[in-house]
């Protein structure tokens, strides 16, 4: 981390947004997530995992033996280790998918098994589009448990529903999770 001369902290910000859909809801929530952090100075990633190749973890445990934290499998999550190797706060971003977050998603959650805790991690974020109201308990369910299991602070989660969605109230709600940060 580094500080600003403001006296406020700057950190490594890795955003992975799980939606397939480019100009959706949870692609905006990333980009107002992504524009407000790198406007209070924060240095921010931003990936739509949605768009890689990345398959769902196999359970071999070659990365807690032979690989030494290696995964295995040689796909686009090869390009993400890094990422969350440096990020300081990590940022979910997905669709609710049957009550849950998007498959798109929870490939790259489970697949940081290999790491067992991205190393420099220390807050974390939520950002969730949906349909209806009132879908969100398992996912916040399974972000709260990871947020508990690595030991990082949850600075929130922002949720928007179809009536909500690319609104100034969401937007505003978004500003002040950056804060938190
Ligand atoms: C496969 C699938 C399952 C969905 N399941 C739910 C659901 O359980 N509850 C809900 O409120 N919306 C559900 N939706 C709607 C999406 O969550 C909603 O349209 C969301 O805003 C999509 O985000 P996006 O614009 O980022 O793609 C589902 C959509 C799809 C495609």
């Amino acid at each position: 981390m580094g500080f600003k001369t403001k006296g406020t902290i700057e950190m490594n910000i890795l955003i992975l947004q799980g939606s397939p859909r480019a100009n959706g809801n949870t692609a905006w929530m990333a980009e107002e997530y992504r524009k407000a952090a790198e406007a209070a100075g924060h240095k921010v990633t931003l990936v739509n995992v949605a768009h890689k190749k990345i398959a769902g973890c196999m359970a071999c445990e070659y990365c807690h033996g032979k690989g030494n934290g290696a995964c295995v499998q040689k796909d686009d999550m090869q390009e993400i280790y890094p990422l969350l190797a440096e990020a300081e706060g990590l940022v979910l971003a997905a669709p609710i998918y049957y009550f849950t977050l998007s498959a798109q998603i929870q490939a790259p959650i489970q697949r940081i098994y290999c790491m067992n805790k991205p190393g420099k991690l220390k807050k974390m974020a939520l950002l969730m589009s949906s349909y209806s109201p009132d879908v969100y308990d398992g996912a916040i369910g399974e972000y709260r448990g990871i947020c508990d299991y690595w030991g990082t602070e949850d600075t929130g989660i922002v949720t928007a529903k179809i009536d909500e969605q690319k609104t100034e109230t969401i937007r505003d709600r978004i500003i002040e999770l950056v804060k938190k940060m």
